[in-house]
């Protein structure tokens, strides 16, 4: 029987688990504030922050947004995120990626306080999580990690490949499954666009966590038998497209009703069939992302507070 990895449910979990810390801080008065900026239009980014901020309020975070025309000279990001820095009512800054082309990405990373810096993107964070001393690690990994440990699926000793290398979940990821550390322990492998014979390396894995941004890309054949697959991908795929390439099948529930779909990196169907464990598109690790932001803003708020 494969295990269906519910991200719903354990993202409850860990909210459920911020209730203590975030009554303390009450009792101190203070309330964990977050502040979420955006400098983008697309409307996948616009989504993901709307729901970030619904979740601080589910919660009791304050959660304030700042939204910046696309078009703005860079400076005017810069100055946002010195004023967020020098605000103690927040806690936690958030700053969308991809910002525009004409803003320098890691400018904007160095520009945060790390102390508020919950994405774990400063290049101080950065090297403390590498260094195996983390101040917060990085969502969408340790959301990855949280599922892990949810399923009983300890990294300790097994073949994990790592399918991505970005600076957000590949890179981050890779490195939390190779600490010395619980949840760690794992044997990496990293595979990217220029990995050859990406199958070999998949089907030697225990541990499979997609993350390259590529709908679809693994699928049942290139997995062993009783691999844990987590999906990392969310690929917003054309519906019209997808039923006309007949690779539709009756039991997709992702479709949106907004023209789109949400696939995963993950061909889950044929993948089901291989695996002890998966996360399904959407439900899987998507939440867990959310619930980790949450989690690093209240230990920020704690952290500053305390
Ligand atoms: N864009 C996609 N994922 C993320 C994330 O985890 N944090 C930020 N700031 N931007 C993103």
């Amino acid at each position: 029987m494969t295990e269906l990895i519910d991200g719903n449910a354990v993202a409850a979990d860990v909210r459920d688990g911020l209730a203590d810390a975030i009554g303390t801080l009450a009792d101190a008065g203070h309330t964990p504030g977050l502040a979420t900026v955006l400098m983008s239009d697309d409307p996948a980014s616009q989504t993901y922050v709307s729901m970030k901020q619904r979740d601080c309020e589910e919660v009791g975070i304050d959660g304030t947004h700042v939204e910046l025309d696309p078009e703005a000279d860079a400076s005017e990001l810069y100055d946002t995120i010195d004023e967020l820095n020098g605000d103690p009512s927040v806690h936690g800054i958030l700053v969308q990626m991809p910002v525009p082309e004409h803003v320098e990405t890691r400018r904007v990373l160095r520009a945060i306080d790390p102390a508020k810096d919950v994405d774990g993107f400063h290049p101080e964070n950065v090297g403390r999580l590498v260094a195996g001393n983390a101040r917060y690690k990085p969502c969408t990994p340790h959301g990855v990690q949280k599922l892990l440990e949810a399923s009983d699926v300890d990294p300790e000793g097994k073949d994990a490949v790592v399918v991505g290398r970005s600076d957000i979940v590949g890179k981050p990821m890779a490195n939390l499954l190779l600490q010395k550390q619980p949840g760690g322990n794992a044997t990496v492998t990293v595979c990217h666009s220029r990995t050859k014979d990406l199958a070999a390396k998949t089907r030697q894995a225990d541990i499979v966590v997609a993350a390259a941004g590529v709908p679809e890309m693994l699928d049942g054949s290139m997995l062993s038998e009783g691999v844990t697959v987590i999906d990392v991908g969310v690929n917003r795929v054309d519906v019209a497209e997808r039923s006309s390439a007949g690779s539709r099948t009756p039991s997709d529930d992702a479709d949106t009703g907004k023209g789109y779909e949400l696939v995963g990196d993950v061909d889950f169907e044929s993948a089901k069939e291989k695996a002890s464990a998966i996360t399904p598109v959407p439900g899987g690790v998507g939440p867990m992302t959310r619930a980790m932001l949450l989690y690093n803003t209240v230990k920020a708020a704690s952290e500053q507070e305390g």
